[in-house]
Parts: C-alpha cells; structure tokens; sequence
C-alpha cells in the first residue's frame, strides 16, 4: 500500500507528527502549515525534510491544497475563541477565521481526504465553530465521532482535557460503536463486552469546587480528589517522567513568589500520580498555569503551611524554602506530553519561549491512539 499522505495544520512544533510517527502508520507529513516564526524554527529543527509553509492557511488557494493530494488531515486551530477563561469570541474572533477557510475549502477539494483528525480545547463542544465542522462533514458524506480525553485515560499523570474529532469518508467505518453522545475516554474494540467506555471515565474536574477552605485555599473536596487521583495505581508517579538537568537552580521559584503566591500553586511531589494542564504562561504566570514540584521531599508540605499566616514574612519565605520548589522543565513538560527524546530545542529559543510552544501543543500519546483508532 501507498504511504498515507498527511496535511498537518496549525503545526507548531509537530505535535501531530510525533503522534502519527508514533502510530507507525506508513505515512508521510507532505506539508506543515504554521505562521508563528518560533514555532516553526522548533519544527524545522526536528523534521528537517519535512516541507513546512511558513503562511497563514488563508493564503493558501484551493489549487494549492489540491497539488498536496492528501489523504489525511492532522489539525489544531487556535484554541482561544474556545476557552472558557477566553471571551469564547467563537466563529466572530478572527483567529476561527482560517478554520471556517478550511471548512470551505472541504466540500471543494477535487479529491476529499479520507480522514481528518481535530484537537481543541474543551469548550469547543459548545460552539457554533463545532456546529460547523460536523455540518460540513455530514454535507461531504463522513462518519465521525468526539471525544473529550485526558491523558491520565492512558495512565499518564497530567490533565490536559480536550475535544478531539476523528473522521472518516464512507464507506469506510470505525472498528468501534460509534455514538452521537461525545466519549469520554477511549472506546474499547467492537469485539469486547460493554461496546464502549461513555461516561465511564470520570472527567476531571478543572473548576473549584465550593465548601470551606482547610488548606492552602483549598476545600475539603478538592484534597480528597487529589488524595483519589494519587491512589490510582493505573496511573504512573511523576518520578518516571522527571529530568535533572546541569542547573536545575534556575528552575527553583524566587522567595518573592513563593510569598505571593504559594498558597494558590497546585504542588506535587515526584510520587505523585498527577499534575494540572501546563499551560503558555507556565514559568511566567503561577497562578492556574501548572503544577510545581516539592523537589526537597524530606519536609511535609502540611507542616509548611500549618500557622504560616502567622510567621512574619522572612519566616514564612524561611519556611517555604525548605520544599525546594521548583517549576517543571520544558524537557519534563515535554515527556509528560509524550515527546520522545528526539525531540530537541534549537539552542537559543528561551526557556520562557519553550515553555510557551508546549502550553500549545498537545499530548502526543492521546492523538497517536486516536489516529490508530480512526484508521482501523
Ligand atoms: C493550538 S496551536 C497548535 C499546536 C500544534 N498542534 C503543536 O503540536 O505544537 C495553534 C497553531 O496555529 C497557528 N496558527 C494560528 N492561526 C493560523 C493561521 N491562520 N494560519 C496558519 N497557522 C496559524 C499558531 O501559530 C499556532 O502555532
């Protein structure tokens, strides 16, 4: 059989294509479509024969797309019209722009892809945007189905909830029941007992939930959904994906932001079997960006912050060193997001410029499973 060709777009730094080499399809990534400039020099770096458009998906013309004959497309538009924290601008902020473009362009195409896979924000679900697309792929005579997944649905401990939507051209059919509602979790094989896993994975919770606050800003649920998360031995220990590297000083939080903010961080410990969505501000903002690491686990965290509020301010920063915390490294990230080694940063893009690009890109291992699951 012919090697699948790909289109990958919004490629960033390829999260899609490790996820597609990772599936061990015999494909090929026949155009890389991105317009951010760091980005693409992180692409170029690690898939130099890869052809990679430095444009904007707009730009491109029907002709254009119909030169690249493909048969699969690989795409995560810009997540922001999305997010719940956003002003969910949705199918009215630019940025939707150059994906209701490629909406467009589908029904047109002199040859339709045989698949297409999508990955956004949770969020999308909700959106005129997502009405779209599935209008569109109903007009063009796809089956398809929605997910909302987060790795730790494979054992991995991170949340990254996200919508994803694989598709496929009839005739051809998934090897699992499909539904109308979106999954939450993988689908096990036709074959086996219950026909697949709706609603049977929790999804994790990424609100706060009410009730009085015992510890460190945090209520009496929220800690018993950590103690929960960290009792699940299907789901490996944060140890496994940690990466010392020469000066790890530099990853340390300054005693100012430990003052501010250390009651709002979201801390693990390296035989944790979680960690929050690392997001592009991680590094740089604190706040709801990602978990930070008890690097000195010598010391109980409880014991830290019982009575700290009462401490002066010298002694409480005294007291908070003592955890050694520390921020994840972009290596660290990168592994908990199933970049294999390979994958490297050109010297001289910035930790805060690494840390940005992961925020953005996606958990490789999730859309390898899935890509496997839409062609088989
Ligand atoms: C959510 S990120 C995708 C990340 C990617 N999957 C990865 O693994 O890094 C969205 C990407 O779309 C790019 N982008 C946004 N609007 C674009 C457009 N109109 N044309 C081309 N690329 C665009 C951004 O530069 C960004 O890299």
């Amino acid at each position: 059989m012919d090697r699948l060709r790909v289109l990958e777009l919004y490629s960033g730094i390829g999260g899609m294509h490790y996820a597609l080499k990772e599936s061990t399809l015999a494909a090929e990534v026949v155009a890389a479509v991105d317009v951010n400039t760091t980005a693409n020099e992180i692409y170029k770096h690690n898939f130099p024969n890869t052809p990679l458009l430095p444009k904007t998906i707009e730009g491109m013309t029907l002709q254009d797309f119909d030169k690249l004959n493909f048969d699969m497309i690989l795409m995560s538009p810009p997540c922001q019209p999305f997010t719940r924290i956003g002003l969910q601008g949705d199918v009215t902020d630019p940025r939707t722009k150059s994906f209701l473009y490629i909406l467009d362009l589908l029904p047109r195409l002199s040859k339709r892809p045989q698949f297409v896979l999508l990955e956004n924000v949770k969020g999308f679900e909700t959106s005129a945007a997502r009405d779209a697309l599935l209008n569109t792929l109903r007009q063009c005579d796809y089956s398809f189905q929605e997910f909302l997944i987060t790795p730790t649905h494979l054992g991995i401990p991170n949340s990254r909830l996200r919508y994803f939507l694989i598709a496929k051209r009839k005739p051809g059919s998934f090897s699992f029941q499909t539904s109308e509602q979106i999954m939450e979790g993988f689908p096990k094989p036709l074959s086996s007992e219950s026909a697949n896993t709706l609603h049977n994975h929790p999804t994790p919770s990424e609100s706060k939930s009410s009730g009085p606050i015992i510890f460190k800003m945090e209520t009496a649920q929220e800690l018993e959904r950590k103690r929960n998360q960290d009792s699940q031995e299907t789901v490996r220990r944060l140890q496994d994906f940690l990466h010392e590297e020469e000066d790890m000083d530099r990853y340390l939080l300054p005693p100012k932001t430990l003052l501010r903010y250390a009651v709002l961080m979201d801390i693990v410990q390296p035989s944790s079997r979680r960690s929050v969505c690392f997001t592009k501000g991680y590094g740089h903002y604190v706040e709801g960006t990602g978990s930070v690491l008890q690097s000195c686990v010598d010391v109980e965290l409880e014991s830290v912050f019982k009575s700290l509020e009462l401490l002066s301010e010298d002694d409480q920063i005294k007291q908070l060193l003592l955890l050694k915390l520390r921020y994840f490294t972009p290596r660290e990230i990168a592994n908990l997001m199933g970049f294999p080694a390979d994958f490297t940063f050109p010297e001289h893009i910035s930790v805060k410029q690494q840390y940005r690009v992961l925020g953005n890109s996606l958990n490789v291992h999730v859309v390898s499973n899935l890509i496997r699951l839409m062609v088989s």
